[in-house]
């Protein structure tokens, strides 16, 4: 088959697409022809040499997500038959026409979507909606404040919170982006500048001097005091990605008297047990919004396997709304 290979760790250079050995099946796995697979900044770490995926997973090959169709399952397998419609989040390996997932990480794709918009899906939705509602505990008609409105994550983020009669309040650092997730149901848009980010007071503005009770963070340590400022009492920070650095100041004083929580959370070096359970939450609690086409996938762009340095590229410099996916 052809995948994607990293040759070394590096920049774009790197990257590269090549025959490789097709994977087997084993007990409870299936084969899958990937017809599109979703890139995460992950794939770009781990490129670097910054991210190495879970023992047992091949480095030099990335890719966190995909859809494609079944081709063979392993022994054991009962849920799935050659030709099911098929996505999932991965471990890795996943930027090639073939790979093997367990049975239990799969999901059906809804039979609208085509494969570039299922290629948005898993990584996206399963990571926002097990961060909103498991780890942020969410409820019903609840303001959210959801970072980097733009992103793949929080374009489902805040399609899930207006699914679930919330309010989304987004900051991102391009206007355009802001405008854009309007028509995904983001109510109030916050402009950040870059040098000093402030979104705090507008926050509570917004929420009638209450704050957030659940913010989704993608940018860490550059947005952690304003984040405890515009946390509501008793609030949870969810900490999902670390894009304006890892080290910051936390202020205790404040965390205490706000008696809010700071949760973080990856998905990938979760126990597969753990991530069979974040997939069928979402499998029951959100691929209906997605089945009845209430949340939609956001796809930027898809591109053929063979221009993922320019998939690469266009990732760093921050310039996708929505997700980028490659077709094989
Ligand atoms: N924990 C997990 O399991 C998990 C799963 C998936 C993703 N993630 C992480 O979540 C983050 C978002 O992923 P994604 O795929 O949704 O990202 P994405 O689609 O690549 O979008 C990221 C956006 O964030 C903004 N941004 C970049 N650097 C920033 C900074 N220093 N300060 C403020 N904003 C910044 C940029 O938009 P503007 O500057 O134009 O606003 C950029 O377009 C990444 O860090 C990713 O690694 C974590």
């Amino acid at each position: 088959m052809r995948a994607v290979v990293y040759t070394g760790k590096g920049g774009p250079e790197v990257v590269e697409v090549r025959e490789v050995e097709d994977p087997s099946p084993s007990r409870g796995e299936v084969l899958v022809r990937v017809r599109a697979a979703g890139l995460n900044r992950a794939d770009l770490l781990q490129r670097r040499g910054l991210y190495p995926p879970p023992r047992g997973t091949r480095a030099d090959i990335p890719g966190l997500e995909l859809a494609g169709e079944v081709v063979r399952c392993g022994e054991g397998v009962s849920a799935w038959k050659p030709g099911d419609r098929v996505m999932a989040i991965a471990a890795g390996e996943a930027q090639a026409e073939l790979a093997v997932v367990h049975e239990r990480m799969l999901l059906p794709v809804p039979p609208q979507l085509s494969w570039e918009d299922a290629g948005a899906v898993p990584e996206a939705f399963l990571t926002s909606h097990d961060a909103l509602f498991t780890l942020g505990g969410m409820r019903p008609g609840w303001p959210v404040l959801v970072h980097a409105a733009g992103s793949g994550v929080s374009t489902a983020a805040i399609q899930l919170v207006k699914a679930c009669g919330g309010t989304a309040i987004g900051t991102s650092r391009t206007a355009d982006k802001l405008e854009r997730a309007r028509a995904l149901g983001l109510d109030h848009g916050i402009l950040v500048g870059r040098e000093e980010p402030k979104f705090a007071e507008r926050v509570r503005e917004l929420t009638g001097g209450q704050g957030a009770p659940v913010v989704l963070d993608f940018v860490g340590a550059s947005y952690l005091p304003e984040n405890l400022a515009a946390v509501a009492t008793g609030g949870r920070i969810v900490c999902i990605g670390t894009m304006g650095g890892v080290k910051g100041q936390l202020d205790m004083g404040l965390l205490l008297r706000a008696r809010a929580t700071v949760v973080g959370t990856v998905l990938r070096p979760r126990p597969l047990e753990e991530k069979i359970r974040a997939t069928r939450e979402f499998g029951r609690d959100a691929l209906p919004l997605l089945a009845s086409g209430r949340v939609k996938p956001v796809l930027d762009r898809a591109l053929p396997i063979d221009q993922v340095r320019e998939a690469h590229a266009q990732l760093e410099q921050n310039d996708s709304f929505g997700k980028v996916v490659l077709t094989a």
